[in-house]
C-alpha cells in the first residue's frame, strides 16, 4: 500500500520551485506528500515553508499577504503570523495578546542548487553529490517541472532504464538499429545504486543534433533522486532529477541538465529537446501497471538489461520505502 506519510519521503527534501519563483509571487502555494504547504520569503531573504492553513478558520494562508516584509497575514480575518510562526496580532481584539498555541505548522525549507526545498519532517543532512555544479565550464539548464500523473518509483526506474531508447526516444537516444544492451557493472552501497559502463550509440544524445557513442553512470542517492552522467570522449552531459512527490499519484519531475560543450546552442533549443524526450516517457509510464512499483522480483520479468532496475527495487525494499511500491 502506497502511503503518503512514508518515513523516508516525509524526512527527506522535495524540490518545490526554482528560486526566482519567488521574486515573481512573493507567496507560493504548493503541495508535497498531499499537503498545501505555503512558501515565502521574508525581507531579509529568510525561506519560510508552513502548512498553507490558518489555525483560526482553515483559511489558505498563501491568499494572504506578506507584512512588514516579516510576517504573513492571513486574507479572512487578518490573523498575522511572524516569522517564527507565531501569530501575533487578532485584529478584532486589539487590545488581546494571541495565544500561546496561536500557530502555524512549521516545516523546514532551505535555498539549494537554485532550488526552494521542503522537508515535512526531520531533514537528512545531505546533498546528492554533483560534481558537475561545482565545475564552471558547466553551462546549467533547469527543465521541468514535468507533471506525471504516476507513482513517483515509476518515473526513476524509467530515468534508470536504457532499453526503451531505441523505441520511446527513437531517433534521438536510441535507434532500432541497435537496440542491444551490453553487460554493464551496477554495485549498490550506503551511497545507493551505481551502474556504470554503459554504452550505447545515440543519434542525438543532448539536443545537439550530433550522434555519439557514448557512456553513461547511473546514480540514484535517494528513492526519488537520481543522477546521470554520460561522456563521449572530453564532453560531459549530466542530469540530476529530482522527483516531488506531489499526491500519491501526481509527481512533479525536476531536472537540473548541465553540459560542457555546445554553447553556441541556445538555452531554449536544449530545453525544448528535454521537454521533447520526457513528452515521450510520460504516457508510457502513466500507463505502467501495477502502478506501484513492485519490490517482489518474483512479480514482473527481469533480464540482464534491467540489472539498474533489479538493484534499485532490492535496495528501495532494504530501505523499507513504502510510497509508491507494492
Ligand atoms: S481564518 Fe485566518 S484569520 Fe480567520
Ligand atoms: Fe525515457
Amino acid at each position: 500500500m502506497a502511503v503518503l506519510n512514508d518515513k523516508i519521503l516525509v524526512n527527506d527534501w522535495h524540490v518545490v520551485g526554482h528560486v526566482s519563483a519567488l521574486d515573481a509571487t512573493e507567496i507560493m502555494s504548493v503541495r508535497v506528500l498531499g499537503i498545501d504547504v505555503v512558501v515565502w520569503r521574508t525581507g531579509d531573504g529568510c525561506v519560510l515553508a508552513w502548512k498553507d492553513l490558518c489555525i483560526h478558520r482553515g483559511v489558505r494562508l498563501s491568499l494572504g499577504e506578506i507584512q512588514n516584509e516579516n510576517s504573513l497575514m492571513c486574507p479572512y480575518h487578518g490573523w498575522t503570523y511572524n516569522a517564527e510562526g507565531r501569530c501575533i496580532s487578532i485584529p478584532a481584539h486589539p487590545d488581546q495578546q494571541p495565544p500561546e498555541k496561536a500557530r502555524v505548522e512549521a516545516y523546514h525549507a532551505k535555498v539549494e542548487r537554485d532550488l526552494i526545498w521542503v522537508c515535512l519532517g526531520t531533514p537528512p543532512d545531505y546533498t546528492a553529490p554533483f560534481p558537475e555544479w561545482d565545475d564552471q565550464t558547466y553551462r546549467r539548464i533547469l527543465c521541468g517541472p514535468y507533471v506525471f500523473k504516476a507513482h513517483g518509483p515509476r518515473i526513476v526506474e524509467n530515468f534508470l532504464d536504457v532499453g526503451h531508447f531505441p523505441f520511446v526516444h527513437e531517433n534521438t537516444l536510441g535507434t532500432r538499429e541497435r537496440p542491444e544492451i551490453a553487460p554493464y557493472e551496477v554495485v549498490t552501497d550506503a551511497e545507493g545504486v551505481t551502474a556504470s559502463q554503459i554504452r550505447i550509440f545515440q543519434p542525438n544524445p543532448d539536443g545537439t543534433g550530433i550522434g555519439k557513442e557514448v557512456e553513461y553512470t547511473y546514480r540514484v542517492f535517494r528513492p526519488l533522486t537520481a543522477y546521470f552522467r554520460k561522456e563521449a570522449t572530453t564532453q560531459g552531459f549530466a542530469i540530476m532529477l529530482m522527483v516531488t512527490p506531489v499526491e500519491e499519484t501526481i509527481s512533479h519531475a525536476w531536472m537540473w541538465m548541465l553540459m560542457n560543450h555546445s554553447y553556441d546552442v541556445p538555452e531554449q533549443e536544449l530545453r525544448a529537446f528535454q521537454d521533447h524526450v520526457a513528452g515521450e516517457d510520460i504516457p508510457i509510464v502513466e500507463s505502467q501497471r501495477p502502478e506501484l512499483l513492485p519490490l517482489d522480483l518474483q512479480a514482473e520479468l527481469h533480464l540482464r538489461s534491467d540489472k539498474t532496475a533489479i538493484a534499485y527495487r532490492k535496495w528501495l525494499r532494504e530501505l523499507g520505502l513504502t510510497f509508491g511500491t507494492a
